[in-house]
């Protein structure tokens, strides 16, 4: 196991940036913590992990930072037998191993880079075989062929002992291959099948491709997008895999001349595009749609020809991509869920605004990806509305929401069925809030079929801060201590 690190005596405790204060402040120490104080009653079918990712620089920067530069921590919470415990582990990445020996924290800014950071970053991809050196594995978890990986959008996985937190190594599901792996692979519930995308810099493609139920790669395409866009999920049905080509346009030469990396440009249009799961990129099928941009994608599924498709919607430009990063105000994250159906056969896309209230980090159940669903969550913070965790009925096309004070920030909230499962809902929503009145953080579990009936089943105080973060993984209770 890797000897817990603390960096407290290094970080100041308040740093003029939105993304380093209240609940995005990072934490400074790894421990782990058992038999933790519980508020009400941990259910008995409950056990397993939560383990979560996030941004959490080890090192104060030293120019500009945005939320997507921190250094990958990751949070767990593991439940058993009605007992809960707590551990933090930073990813031990390449780049945090040079930090950790220097001292300082030394990575350019992802969406602030400066003209000389941007010249010696891209210099060093050159040298170093692309952007891995700077991985920082802080966006995602994703559990596949009995491995538990943290994911970056623009480097190789890194694989995670599940049992400490502990850091493998980077792994590369394109095999020999260096190549980017989405934050946001899909997996089949049915199959098995692991689906992911890779971005990249050089050319206007991504990497498309597939791992079996087993890890082996046994797909892989370029899908030719034409332009170099910024691409953070996708979506599967049970017969196609779906683009995202919406004008969140990347250039990476501007940063060297001042400008800013990322530009959104509605007149450049967007478009959808569908491809048969095992097509080669020249298959791929492009659908226009209404201008926009999405991270996240709640769910996807065909009915014959016709594709329904939910994510959640920005209507322009998000304001968590601004360059600015000293008010919160600017960190907005107002995207709403919003439906697509296309037409494979006559090309008609029907789209519109499922309800205009903010969401992202939209969850399904992970049994049902790319088969039908009637219901969804998500989470609602750094917004102007108030903070809530969301539950959606998409057939009857109503949203229920369980409210937090306007001190606290639930994260994204993850479905985990209960064993024998008798309803889609039948299962609890757990998530991490962080308090920013008292600067503490607890682990909720709701009850989905009380959502909007008081669903609090149980909360945990953490025994240290959690900031804000990413995306999680529930684990259970057999592929968490068996590995
Ligand atoms: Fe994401």
């Amino acid at each position: 196991m890797s000897e817990p690190v603390s960096t407290a005596s290094s970080f100041p405790t308040q740093m003029p940036n939105a993304y380093l204060s209240g609940a995005l402040a990072p934490t400074q120490d790894e421990i782990a913590r058992s038999d933790l104080p519980v508020v009400g009653k941990l259910p008995r079918d409950l056990n397993g992990m939560w383990v979560r990712n996030g941004p959490n620089p080890m090192f104060p920067p030293a120019s500009h930072y945005h939320w997507f530069d921190g250094d990958g921590m990751l949070h767990g919470v593991r439940i058993e037998d009605g007992k809960a415990s707590y551990l933090n582990r930073f990813v031990r990445t390449s780049s945090w191993k040079k930090q950790q020996q220097s001292g300082r924290n030394h990575s350019p800014s992802y969406v602030n880079a400066r003209p000389l950071e941007h010249l010696q970053t891209l210099a060093q991809g050159a040298r170093k075989g692309g952007a891995d050196f700077f991985n920082k594995a802080n966006t995602s978890l994703v559990w596949h062929h009995g491995k538990l990986f943290a994911l970056w959008e623009a480097g190789s996985p890194y694989e995670i002992r599940p049992e400490d937190l502990g850091t493998v190594g980077p792994d590369n599901f394109f095999g020999k291959q260096q190549h980017a792996v989405t934050a946001h692979p899909k997996i089949d519930p049915v199959t098995g099948e692991l689906l992911f995308f890779g971005n990249s810099l050089r050319g206007n493609s991504v990497r498309y491709g597939i791992l079996d139920r087993a890890g082996r790669l046994v797909h892989q395409t370029t899908i030719p997008v034409g332009r170099i866009v910024m691409m953070h999920d996708f979506a599967i049905t049970q017969r196609y895999t779906i683009f995202f080509d919406f004008p969140m346009l990347v250039r990476p030469l501007m940063p060297l001349v001042g400008g800013a990396m990322l530009r959104y440009r509605a007149e450049r249009g967007a478009r959808i595009g569908i491809l048969p799961r095992y097509g080669s990129g020249d298959q791929l099928r492009w659908f226009d749609v209404e201008p926009g941009f999405l991270f996240h994608v709640l769910n996807a599924w065909e009915n014959d020809d016709t594709l329904t498709l939910y994510a959640c919607r920005f209507p322009g430009a998000p304001g968590v991509l601004n360059r600015s990063s000293t008010s919160r105000d600017q960190l907005q994250l107002d995207a709403s869920m919003y439906r697509w159906v296309i037409d494979i056969k006559s090309g008609r896309v029907v789209e519109g605004a499922v309800d205009d209230r903010p969401a992202e980090f939209p969850r399904v159940d992970d049994a049902l990806v790319g088969a039908p669903c009637r219901y969804g969550y998500a989470a609602s913070f750094l917004s102007n509305d108030a903070p809530a965790l969301v539950k959606y009925d998409l057939i009857a096309n109503t949203s229920q929401r369980h409210e937090f004070a306007p001190s606290q920030l639930a994260g994204e909230g993850i479905f985990v069925p209960r064993p024998n499962q008798v309803s889609e809902d039948d299962g609890y929503l757990v998530s991490m809030v962080h308090d920013e009145a008292d600067d503490r953080s607890e682990f909720v579990i709701l009850d989905c079929r009380r959502f909007d009936n008081d669903p609090v089943i149980a909360r945990i105080p953490m025994p240290q801060r959690v900031p804000a973060g990413f995306h999680g993984v529930w684990l259970d209770g057999r592929s968490s201590s068996s590995a």
